[in-house]
């Protein structure tokens, strides 16, 4: 391998995504903030956030306090954000990111994305059942296109989104989605996605790439696979790094989260040794299964899918 420490990945806008990002979703309120300060700390240089994660205040506090401090410079630190399903409209893509911006303290995004190929009535509370709408992506890309246009976002893309719906995406774009964000780990590690991005230069992103979403039995169907326990103990690494670096080195960046200071450089300690190839094919032997599904997405009646099968367009 040429380049061992992988440290970005390259996107068609020719910027470079650091490889390792912090996620943000689900961290409890009032600790997030110091776990992005220990996070810029001990390098971390991307910080994974979206409007519907409800925190995206407490890490423009942080973001706050490192650049004025001089920690690290804003031009340094990677920001992505995304959209969420009640701000489709067009007229709304520009407000979703002001307030975004508003509530990061900064004045543009990395990269905004689409958080879901799903829409929902603007200012629903839930998205699900009578809250569905029929989504229109070329609509709202175009939208999306006009803040990549005015420079607020550095990048654009989507999340959640299947080969087909990307391939549909690509029909009508005129700026290409930079990046899918969707869940990536060696328990659900997508090669026919991956292969489809690659032939099209979208990078893929790997959010929850520990699979851990929902708490300790969805974790632990990826740190406790007997496949990435295997390897971890052949390169004397732990499962958690295995998983990171396995996306690396599939070309993937990846997002994890944690609150502990001990986690976030385990996380990080991924760039000064790599599985060997002949490691490689142990992966294959994983069994795979989609964790985050997306069921209350889904509805009989309302919205643009009726079953998974739909939104994931088979592809799971
Ligand atoms: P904690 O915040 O206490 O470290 P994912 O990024 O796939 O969503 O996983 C995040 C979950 O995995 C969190 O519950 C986090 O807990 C835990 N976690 C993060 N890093 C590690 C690690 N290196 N080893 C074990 N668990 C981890």
């Amino acid at each position: 391998m040429a380049d061992n420490k992988i440290k970005f990945f390259e996107l068609n806008t020719g910027a470079k995504i650091p490889s390792v990002g912090l996620g943000t979703y689900g961290a409890k309120h009032g600790v997030l903030q110091n776990t992005v300060i220990s996070a810029i700390k001990v390098g971390y240089r991307h910080i994974d956030c979206a409007s519907m994660y409800n925190n995206e205040k407490e890490v423009g506090f942080a973001l706050k306090k490192v650049f004025s401090e001089s920690m690290v410079k804003r031009q340094d630190v990677w920001v992505t954000s995304k959209l969420w399903c009640t701000d489709h409209l067009p007229e709304d893509v520009p407000k979703a990111l002001h307030k975004t911006l508003q509530d990061l303290q900064i004045d543009y995004v990395d990269l905004y994305l689409i958080h879901w190929p799903v829409s929902a009535k603007r200012g629903a509370i839930a998205v699900k059942g009578e809250s569905l709408t029929q989504p229109d992506i070329p609509a709202t890309w175009k939208a999306m296109e006009a803040l990549y246009d005015s420079g607020k976002a550095k990048a654009i893309g989507v999340s959640n989104f299947s080969a087909k719906k990307l391939g549909d995406l690509l029909e009508v774009a005129r700026i290409p989605p930079a990046v899918n964000q969707v869940e990536l780990h060696p328990v659900w590690q997508q090669p026919k996605l991956h292969e489809f991005c690659k032939s099209k230069g979208i990078h893929l992103s790997g959010y929850s790439p520990l699979g851990s979403q929902s708490g300790e039995n969805v974790r632990k169907k990826v740190l406790d696979n007997p496949f990435v326990k295997m390897v971890a103990r052949e390169v004397g690494k732990s499962p958690a790094q295995v998983s990171l670096r396995w996306g690396l080195q599939m070309g993937h960046s990846v997002l994890p989260k944690s609150i502990s200071e001990a986690r976030l450089k385990e996380n990080l300690d991924v760039f000064n040794w790599f599985i060997p190839q002949e490691l490689l094919p142990t992966f294959s032997h994983i069994d795979q299964e989609k964790l985050i599904r997306g069921e209350a997405l889904v509805d009989e009646t309302y919205g643009a899918y009726k079953t998974l099968e739909e939104l994931w367009d088979g592809e799971i």
